[in-house]
């Protein structure tokens, strides 16, 4: 723990020390987002005043941050908190902190310009909400098979002032058919065997990550209740692992969709698999 009366830099210095020791990959911008976020500051302003001495609250939380950081649990989930697109989500550990690719799937939606949006397996109620955000005439509904999730997505809804325009099914599907301009999902999609960072792996909810011996079983079973259900859209975006867009495409020929298109994220990897051209149901 810094001592008390310990100046910024130093608590940094020693975090970073310790961090860099536990191999932690980003050492510096943790211990600085950290203690900028319990010094109530912008990581700008930390920086720039790193002589600031620390008031004895501050110390103390930086010290209990470090500590579990040091466990390997994530940022967002000792902060309680992580920004997508323009909004701010609180996380726990009942939901996968989003990440910045599965904005591409918001990207998606800007495109299409929806009217109706489904959205399966919200999470923290990432995609649906940005999408309510930024659409503001859109109706978007939100499945999970995760009560927490429903109950960490439902929360952020209302604390976002969006909770009259998503509503929210604890399920894989909507109950009847259905016909949405636009399904979008982000589902577990790591084969099973795949080895994940501390971070990952320790701390995020299972029923979030692994997808079946090659990662597709869960965006498999979903398509297929889509079919039986007779939910349709016009068209589809599903997030994906590397080297799964082949596999993906298929699956999305299968249900309906048989024009596929898969789009690369800014690593060069397969990450959203787009099909278009369904028939409406019934
Ligand atoms: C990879 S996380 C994505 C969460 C959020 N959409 C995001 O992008 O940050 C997958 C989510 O799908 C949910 N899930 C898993 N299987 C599902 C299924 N068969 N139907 C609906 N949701 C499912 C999990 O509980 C989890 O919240």
């Amino acid at each position: 723990m810094p001592a008390s009366g310990a100046k910024a830099a130093e608590a940094l210095a020693a975090a970073i020390d310790s961090f860099t020791a536990a191999g932690i990959e980003t050492p510096r911008l943790d211990a600085e987002v950290l203690l900028a976020e319990l010094a109530g500051v912008d990581r700008a302003a930390l920086i720039a005043d790193r002589e600031q001495t620390l008031e004895a609250p501050v110390a103390r939380a930086f010290s209990e941050a470090v500590r579990r950081r040091l466990r390997r649990e994530p940022v967002a989930y000792i902060l309680g908190k992580k920004g997508f697109r323009h909004i701010e989500l609180a996380v726990d550990r009942r939901v996968l902190i989003p990440r910045p690719e599965t904005e591409m799937l918001v990207d998606l939606a800007l495109e299409a310009g929806p009217a109706s949006v489904l959205e399966v397996g919200t999470g923290s109620g990432a995609i649906a909400l940005a999408v309510a955000d930024e659409l503001p005439g859109c109706r978007v509904t939100a499945t999970d098979v995760s009560d927490g999730a429903i109950e960490v997505a439902v929360a952020n809804a209302a604390r976002l002032g969006l909770g009259e325009r998503v509503d929210f099914i604890l399920g894989s599907l909507p109950p009847g058919s259905a016909d949405f301009d636009l399904i979008l999902a982000n589902l577990p999609y790591v084969p099973d065997s795949d080895g994940l960072p501390p971070e990952v792996g320790g701390w995020e909810p299972e029923g979030a990550l692994f997808g079946g011996p090659d990662g597709t079983s869960v965006i498999s079973a979903v398509l297929e209740g889509l079919r039986d259900r007779q939910i349709s859209a016009a068209v589809i975006g599903l997030e994906i692992g590397q080297g799964q867009g082949e596999r993906v495409s298929a699956l999305l020929h299968g249900a309906g969709w048989p024009e596929t298109e898969v789009r690369l994220d800014l690593a060069g990897i397969d990450r959203v698999v787009i099909g278009r051209g369904s028939r409406p149901a019934g």
